[in-house]
């Protein structure tokens, strides 16, 4: 059996691929611009997995090529900077918009299945638990990526209808937890990163007593896994999240591994009021079990980090 994984340089690619086991696909196509620079990703790769490294970008790759005989397309190459997304809409748009279209398509062509990582941003209603059946009511996204998200999970729709696409859709939670393509602008790997600085922690003003879902990383890549061993791809959509937790808690939990840090509040364009939980039942109730938390995570990002204090000689 053959897999491809698109954007597997980062920071949750870079994980999955070193979550795959000899024998367990006869190929493993890795496709990845390289962008971002995430060499490193490919260092120390699993001893007997068939890797094929492609350096291409999903906009001008012959995908139908590469995903020939695919049994499944893991698609996680995106513009994934939220906050960015608001000064680079355009180039947001081909990547996420333009790109995942044209790897659903592909998919359509050669008949290989396609795991569309989304996100738990493109909800916000505040006050309750919002979960996958919640509507337009329910949803909010606050950013131009999460606007991206969802019409690219409708795109996937009408193409599954149209086309009979064979797709899941997974709503993940903002990621924590170290792997070696990792980036830190998103909230607990950057409190992580400067916390291990020895700097304040630039908490959004609006943000401190908010509930926001995350995502264990090891709990991603079992998920992609489980979605795979258990061919989840009749379209469905499901919310993928480890934990809700206020920032406070993951400063609590930070504090836990890093006495000493504390945060300063700060005014970002992305901030808002929101506050939203994330049901995260209906993954659950294929009997899919999380094993991930903050504490152990960031526990394992701060030992990844260790020894990067100014201070130290
Ligand atoms: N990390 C999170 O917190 C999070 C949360 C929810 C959803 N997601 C989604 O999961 C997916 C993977 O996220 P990640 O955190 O691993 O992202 P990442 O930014 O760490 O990795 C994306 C990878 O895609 C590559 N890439 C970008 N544009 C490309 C192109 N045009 N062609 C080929 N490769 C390209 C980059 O070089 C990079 O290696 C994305 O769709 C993201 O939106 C991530």
């Amino acid at each position: 059996m053959k897999l491809v994984v698109t954007g597997a340089l980062g920071h949750i690619g870079s994980a999955f691929i070193r979550s795959l086991r000899p024998g367990e696909f006869d190929e493993v196509v890795l496709l990845d611009n390289l962008r971002t620079q995430r060499y490193a990703s490919l260092f120390h790769l699993p001893e007997g997995v068939p890797f094929r490294f492609f350096e291409e970008d999903i906009l001008t790759a012959d995908l139908a090529r590469r995903f020939e005989d695919a049994h499944a397309v893991v698609h996680l190459a995106a513009f994934t900077d939220a906050g960015a997304s608001f000064e680079s809409p355009a180039e947001m748009e081909s990547v996420n918009g333009e790109g995942a279209e044209k790897v659903a398509r592909a998919c359509v062509e050669t008949g290989a299945r396609l795991i569309f990582p989304s996100s738990t941003s493109v909800y916000g209603t505040p006050e309750t638990t919002v979960d996958e059946s919640c509507g337009d009511a329910g949803l909010a996204p606050q950013t131009p990526y999460a606007a991206s998200k969802l019409r690219t999970e409708a795109f996937l729709a009408a193409l599954a209808a149209e086309a009979g696409l064979r797709h899941v859709i997974l709503r993940l939670g903002t990621i924590f937890g170290p792997s070696p393509g990792m980036r830190f602008h998103t909230a607990v790997n950057k409190f992580a990163w400067q916390a291990c600085r020895g700097e304040p922690l630039t908490v959004w003003r609006t943000a401190l007593d908010q509930v926001r879902p995350y995502l264990d990383l090891d709990d991603a890549c079992a998920a992609l896994r489980f979605v795979l061993r258990r061919d989840l791809f009749a379209g469905g959509t499901y919310n993928v999240l480890t934990c809700n937790a206020t920032v406070a808690q993951v400063l609590e939990a930070l504090r836990r591994h890093v006495p000493d840090c504390a945060p300063r509040l700060v005014d970002a364009r992305a901030m808002n009021a929101l506050s939203f939980l994330v049901s995260p039942e209906k993954f659950k109730a294929l009997g899919f079990e999380y094993g991930g938390s903050l504490d152990e995570g960031l526990r394992r990002t701060v030992e990844w980090l260790r020894n990067l204090r100014p201070e130290n000689p």
